[in-house]
C-alpha cells in the first residue's frame, strides 16, 4: 500500500534521511518510533507530499505521491500533522468538515454531513461543535484534528502523534478507534508514537527509526526488548510481561 524506495533527504545541509526503504502492506496499524529528531515526521512528510521528494520513490496505492494531483491523492490519503497550523476562527464542525472537502469540492452533502456528524460523535465533540477551534483545550483540539483526518475516509491515515495532548482514556479510545478501522474497514495506518505501550497494545508492527534510517522493524513483540530499545533509543529499559503482551517499563 505504501512503498517507499531508497528515500533521502537533505535539509539545511544537513542528512535528514538516509535510504530509506520500506514496504507496508494494505490493512494493518504500523507504529513508527524513535527518538527526537530520528526523521519520522520528515518521512511522514515526504509519504503525504508535505514537501517535494529530493531522492528515491514514493508511492501510494500504486500511484507515485511526486506525479498525482493533491485532489487524487487526498482521497487515498489523510495526514495528521504533529504541529498543525492553529485553525482561526473556525468552528469545530467546519474544521471536521474540511475532511470532507476532497469528496464534496467545498459544499458539503447529507452524506458529508452525516459522517461529519458521526465523526463528532465518535470522539465526544458533539457538545463543542459549534465552538471556535482557538477555544478549545489541547485534547479536545486534538480529538478535533483525529476527527477530521478520519472523515477523510481514506485507504491511508498517516498521523503523526495522534497521542498528543490526549488523557489515558481519550489515548486508549483512539487506538481502538483505529484498531477498529483497520479490522474493520481493511484501513492502512501509520502512525508515530511515543508511547511504546500503546505501540506494543495495538500495533501490528513497530518501525523504528533512528538517525534518519530504520534502526528495527518487527511485531510488537519481537522489537520491545531491552537490547533493541537500548539501541534505538540509548537507553535501557525494562520489559516485562502482562497478559502474554510486552509492557515497557520505561521510568524504572
Ligand atoms: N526544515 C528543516 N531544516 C533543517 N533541519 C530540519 C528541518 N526539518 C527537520 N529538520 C531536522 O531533521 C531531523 C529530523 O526531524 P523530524 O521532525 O523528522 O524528527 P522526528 O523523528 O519527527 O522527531 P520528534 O520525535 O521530535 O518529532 C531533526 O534533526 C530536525 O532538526
Ligand atoms: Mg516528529
Amino acid at each position: 500500500m505504501i512503498q517507499i524506495e531508497n528515500v533521502s533527504l537533505v535539509r539545511g545541509g544537513a542528512k535528514i534521511l538516509s535510504d530509506v526503504s520500506l514496504h507496508i502492506p494494505e490493512k494493518g496499524l504500523v507504529a513508527m518510533v524513535g527518538p527526537n529528531g530520528a526523521g519520522k515526521s520528515s518521512l511522514l512528510s515526504l509519504i503525504g507530499r508535505l514537501q517535494p521528494l529530493q531522492s528515491g520513490r514514493i508511492s501510494v496505492a500504486g500511484l507515485p505521491v511526486d506525479a498525482t494531483p493533491s485532489r487524487e491523492l487526498a482521497k487515498i490519503l489523510a495526514i495528521l500533522r504533529q504541529d498543525p497550523a492553529p485553525a482561526s476562527r473556525l468552528k469545530v464542525r467546519e474544521l471536521v468538515g474540511f475532511g470532507r472537502f476532497p469528496h464534496s469540492r467545498g459544499r458539503l452533502t447529507a452524506e458529508d454531513r452525516a459522517v461529519v456528524d458521526a465523526a463528532l460523535a465518535d470522539f465526544a465533540l458533539t457538545a463543542l461543535a459549534d465552538r471556535f477551534v482557538e477555544t478549545l483545550s489541547g485534547g479536545q483540539r486534538q480529538r478535533a484534528l483525529v476527527a477530521m483526518a478520519l472523515a477523510q475516509d481514506t485507504p491511508v491515515l498517516l498521523l503523526d502523534e495522534p497521542l498528543n495532548n490526549l488523557d489515558m482514556p481519550n489515548a486508549r479510545d483512539l487506538m481502538r478507534r483505529l484498531r477498529r478501522v483497520v479490522d474493520e474497514r481493511g484501513r492502512t495506518v501509520l502512525a508515530v508514537l511515543h508511547d511504546l505501550n500503546h505501540a506494543a497494545a495495538y500495533a501490528d508492527r513497530i518501525v523504528a527509526m533512528k538517525d534518519g534510517g530504520v534502526a528495527a522493524d518487527g511485531s510488537p513483540r519481537d522489537l520491545l526488548t531491552p537490547d533493541m530499545l537500548e539501541s534505538v533509543f540509548g537507553h535501557r529499559m525494562r520489559v516485562a510481561e502482562i497478559d502474554g503482551a510486552p509492557v515497557v517499563l520505561h521510568h524504572l
